[in-house]
């Protein structure tokens, strides 16, 4: 039965390391040993024909790879699709390998020009013939994958290749008889890993180690229960003994300094058919639009960087170049994905910078009614911080309300439809709600190259601090806080108890008496701290004045919370004389709204504190309303939570002494946020300085 098997192997007689086209090439060109070669390429070749039937193509001179003969197509019954090679040092390659299967009879099948797949070396059929594993992320592309499916009649699951060290499937990645797989799960996404799992029961797979991945045990030839590799350790042998498997070892080495070993050798080409197949393979393709400043913002680098990140891959269908410096370029892009999943996700950052799906002018958003008040349909799109529009009925509606991790509710109202971002409990029952990705847009304004050094805010988004860059930060806040205040803007405060411990209490009442904070965000914590202070002149018992712990302080702390309870709340202590200073103190007297949002670990609370947590959310939401900055001075968790509240355009400035905090809110990725890290009492007496320099320009500051 085993005579019925056939390989075709080509001779070495060409082969050295000429070039280098992975990474087992680097340092090894002209170092392999010609004798020594053709030694280990003679051994292999004996046990094969003792397994089975080997063939031979003749060897080039010219085309040193041309050993790997797994790689001139891939084969089943009697249809092969050539390979189509990556780089033009085997292309070379494909015409001889192309005569040596016409001449033998197989329907030959030849991928559009450009679409690069390299044969058997990343695609493995099943053993049991039930699907085909194809490999892309280095050599293959993945939109070859379906030609693959159509010509063989197959299903295809896509895998892909993440270590360049294994950049083509066989090389980590070898099924064996009776469904068992031995392979290398670091090499793959962790999609693809998953697919593996869903596939091969835990039972069936044997995982190599590294030292094994590195002797390529992967690339292993199996006829029955035999499996050819170079090398194998004992715990490897014994795992496949265990199961019935014999490892034979012979040694290679001399093909491993190209890449390759016993697999990548020989190419089995009596694949035999199994009756009930069918085409079928989940991969999806789309075609996305983008405009705008598509080099100088790098915004195409981005869209294509997201798209391979997401185990996605592309092909740039037009490209039209904006030729003056303001105007805008367009671009076409396919984008294909190993399923809907993966697809859905690459899209929806692909709206996040601004792309449209094509053709837009066909597709509606598309729509599943809410059933269950407070749950969205499982699908559901979650928005982003970005303006957005939904296509309903060939229209696109403005989305309101826009904030990020919500659902889009549309509803029918007298005034017609209208679509609004809302968060998840809040959906009703009789709204519809967008799922999936198509028929919807993101706005964004052109990020020109100007644009981007003129905006004040921007050009150090999303960065660290040093000495120097505080100072210009201080500067661009003093100067932002100016220009709202004299346009009667409306700026918002988010802070945390930290502020009054650094000392930063007085200058922040100081921004409040002075009209340049509108709103004031926070917990029980920044307040009674405050109060606390200006009642007692200690912060949870330390004094402010001269830093140290006052003994039995911690009373104090709790002594303020029951006055102010005593007097009802935080206005009528102040109304009442008890509280004469200090940042709530300014906001009574101000008329500047607040918000204290409770936790599970507040001290009291203080009465105007809201401990229903669902209310304060929605208090803060409505304080939030056309705010143009927040300032956001040490307090991760309310900070975060008016982050998520809060549409792309507001200016935010959050300053925190943990680079952790403010990287976690320049992730929203807006050029419109920055980040200091520094002391936020310091931050805000410089800020003071600031100010006071520009009220009056003659004053120099000390
Ligand atoms: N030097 C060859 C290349 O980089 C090695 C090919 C190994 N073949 C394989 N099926 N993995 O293309």
């Amino acid at each position: 039965m085993t005579s019925q098997i056939k390989f075709l192997m080509c001779p070495p007689d060409h082969y050295d390391v000429d070039y280098v086209i992975n990474p087992w090439m680097e340092g090894n060109i002209h170092k392999s040993s010609q004798d020594r070669a053709v030694e280990q390429w003679q051994k292999l070749h004996q046990i094969i024909k003792e397994h089975a039937v080997v063939d031979l193509v003749p060897p080039e001179k010219g085309w040193p790879d041309m050993v790997f003969s797994a790689n001139a197509g891939l084969v089943l019954d009697d249809t092969v699709v050539l390979s189509r090679f990556l780089h033009k040092e085997r292309q070379g390659e494909e015409p001889y390998f192309n005569q040596w299967f016409e001449k033998n009879g197989y329907t030959v099948h030849e991928l559009p020009k450009d679409l690069p797949f390299e044969g058997a070396g990343d695609a493995l059929l099943d053993r049991e013939g039930r699907w085909l594993w194809a490999g892309y992320g280095f050599r293959s592309e993945l939109d070859s994958h379906p030609y693959l499916a159509k010509w063989l009649d197959i299903e295809v699951l896509s895998l892909r290749l993440i270590d360049e060290r294994f950049y083509h499937l066989d090389t980590c990645f070898c099924p064996l008889a009776n469904g068992y797989l031995l392979y290398y799960p670091p090499a793959f996404d962790s999609y693809s890993n998953r697919l593996i799992e869903m596939r091969v029961a835990p039972e069936k797979r044997i995982v190599v180690a590294e030292p094994d991945a590195v002797n390529f045990a992967c690339n292993a030839v199996n006829i029955d229960r035999i499996v050819i590799m170079n090398k194998a350790s004992e715990g490897l042998k014994t795992r496949l003994g265990d199961v019935g498997f014999q490892v034979i070892e012979t040694p290679l080495t001399e093909f491993l300094k190209a890449g390759g070993a016993a697999k990548c050798l020989t190419l089995r080409v009596t694949e035999p058919l199994i009756e009930e197949r069918h085409a079928n393979i989940p991969l999806e393709s789309r075609v996305i639009q983008l405009e705008g400043h598509l080099l100088d913002a790098g915004l195409i680098n981005r869209a294509l960087d997201l798209i391979v990140d997401n185990g996605g891959s592309f092909q740039v269908l037009n490209f039209n170049l904006g030729e003056q410096r303001q105007s805008t370029s367009a671009a076409e892009v396919r984008v294909s994905a190993p399923s809907h999943e993966l697809m859905e996700e690459i899209i929806s950052q692909l709206i996040d910078l601004g792309a449209v799906d094509l053709p837009q002018d066909e597709r509606d958003a598309k729509l599943e009614p809410v059933i269950q008040n407070g749950v969205a349909p499982d699908d559901f799109y979650v928005t982003t911080i970005y303006p957005t529009e939904v296509r309903i009925n060939g229209q696109w509606v403005r989305v309101q309300n826009q904030r990020m991790d919500g659902a889009i509710a549309i509803s029918q109202t007298p005034e017609g439809l209208i679509a609004r971002c809302k968060i998840l409990r809040d959906v009703e029952v009789g709204e519809q709600v967008v799922v999936d990705v198509q028929g919807i847009r993101t706005i964004r304004k052109p990020e020109s190259r100007e644009h981007r050094n003129q905006q004040e805010f921007s050009f150090m988004s999303a960065g660290v601090s040093s000495e120097r860059r505080v100072e210009l930060i201080v500067e661009q806040v003093a100067w932002e806080l100016r220009k709202i205040r004299d346009a009667a803007g409306k700026v918002v405060v988010t802070a945390g108890p930290v502020v009054i411990h650094t000392g930063g209490g007085e200058h922040l009442a100081r921004l409040i008496r002075e009209g340049y904070i509108q709103g004031l965000l926070g917990g029980n914590a920044i307040a009674v701290h405050d109060i606390e202070q200006s009642m007692m002149g200690t912060s949870l018992g330390v004094d402010m004045k001269r830093g140290v712990a006052v003994r039995g302080g911690h009373r104090h702390h709790l002594k303020t919370i029951n006055t102010v309870r005593r007097y009802g709340n935080i206005a009528k202590a102040v109304e009442a004389g008890v509280i004469k200073s200090g940042v709530m103190y300014e906001c009574v007297q101000q008329n500047v709204p607040f918000v204290l949002a409770g936790s599970i670990r507040d001290d009291g609370p203080l009465p105007d504190t809201q401990m229903d947590l669902i209310k304060a959310q929605a208090e803060y939401a409505e304080l939030l309303k056309g705010t143009e900055m927040i300032l956001m001075l040490s307090s991760m968790l309310h900070s975060i939570g008016v982050g998520n509240m809060t549409p792309a355009g507001v200016k935010m400035v959050c300053v925190d002494i943990n680079p952790a905090v403010v990287t976690k809110l320049s992730d929203r990725g807006s050029i419109e946020s920055m980040g200091v890290v520094t002391d936020v009492g310091l931050f805000l007496s410089l800020l003071i300085q600031q100010l006071d320099k520009l009220t009056s320009p003659y004053t120099q500051v000390g």
